[in-house]
């Protein structure tokens, strides 16, 4: 077995490993709106395909910090740019399909129509603004995909593709918002009704992405605490950005430390 293809080729691995893992992950969200009582439908889809997305792109922000504070998640850390890349794959479906329902589908569902209004704690707030926020996202991570590979590294440079990168985190935030006006009612009247059937899938997205801007937070306090090692750029991996180069040595200034 030892020379076979998938374990020869790593790449393929990451691969097959990332997408058989988006598989599970979409079709456990699917079983959830299921079980919250979602018909099967185009409409269960469509948000599974959301929320799939952001379990997964939320991973592959999250692997920098979990490896930088937790040794187990380190051998994880190179799965990120496929992370990243099949969460995507989830969120353009997500995108193009809304837009349909936006533009296209007379669906008739009040969350596609543009000049709906909702209430966000007496705030009256046009659907066109998650509209908006939903939109620059999806373009935030259409640019972050199409400079995931080792071409637009070396082009841009480790520093700066490590600094476009974070921006990432504005779309996630830009994401948080999107959806949290559409359902925050649904979230209230949830909690005021005594809480006693399963979360809505997306309240526990929201806490997943507060969790993870948390944890960046964490992250680059406990990086600028930190003397810089003195590595230089290009000697970095391509794939595995400078980040990994100041975890990896701030960890052996650690355990040095330790010893
Ligand atoms: C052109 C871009 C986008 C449009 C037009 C759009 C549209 C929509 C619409 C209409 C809904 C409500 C669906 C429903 O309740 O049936 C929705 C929900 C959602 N969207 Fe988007 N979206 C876009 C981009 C994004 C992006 C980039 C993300 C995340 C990275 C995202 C994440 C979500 C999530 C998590 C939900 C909530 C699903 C739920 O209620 O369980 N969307 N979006």
């Amino acid at each position: 077995m030892k020379d076979s293809k998938i374990i020869t080729n790593p790449i393929l691995k990451f691969w097959l490993n990332t997408i058989s893992f988006g598989g599970l992950v979409f079709l456990f969200v699917c079983y959830y709106y299921f079980f919250q009582g979602d018909n099967f439908s185009l409409q269960l889809i469509n948000k599974a395909t959301a929320s799939t997305a952001i379990i997964l792109m939320g991973l592959s922000f999250a692997l920098s910090g979990l490896g930088y504070y937790w040794d187990f998640a380190d051998r994880k850390v190179p799965y990120r740019k496929y992370l990243g890349l099949v969460g995507y794959f989830f969120v353009l479906w997500h995108g193009l399909n809304s837009l349909y329902y936006y533009f296209l589908a007379n669906t008739g569902l009040e969350k596609f129509i543009l000049h709906k209004d909702w209430i966000v704690f007496n705030f009256t707030i046009d659907n066109r603004i998650p509209f908006i926020l939903g939109a620059a996202s999806l373009v935030i991570f259409t640019l972050m995909a199409l400079i995931s590979n080792n071409y637009a590294t070396k082009k841009l440079g480790g520093v700066r593709w490590r600094k476009l990168l974070r921006v990432g985190y504005i779309a996630l935030l830009f994401a948080l918002v999107h959806f949290t006006v559409k359902n925050l009612e649904i979230w209230i009247n949830w909690f005021k009704g005594g809480a006693n059937t399963l979360p809505q899938m997306s309240s526990l997205l929201a806490l997943y992405i507060a969790l993870i801007l948390l944890l960046r937070i964490a992250l680059q306090i406990s990086l600028a605490r930190k003397p810089k090692p003195k590595i230089p750029v290009e000697k970095t991996k391509s794939t595995m950005p400078e980040i990994t180069s100041r975890i990896a040595s701030n960890k052996k200034v650690k355990k040095r430390k330790i010893k």
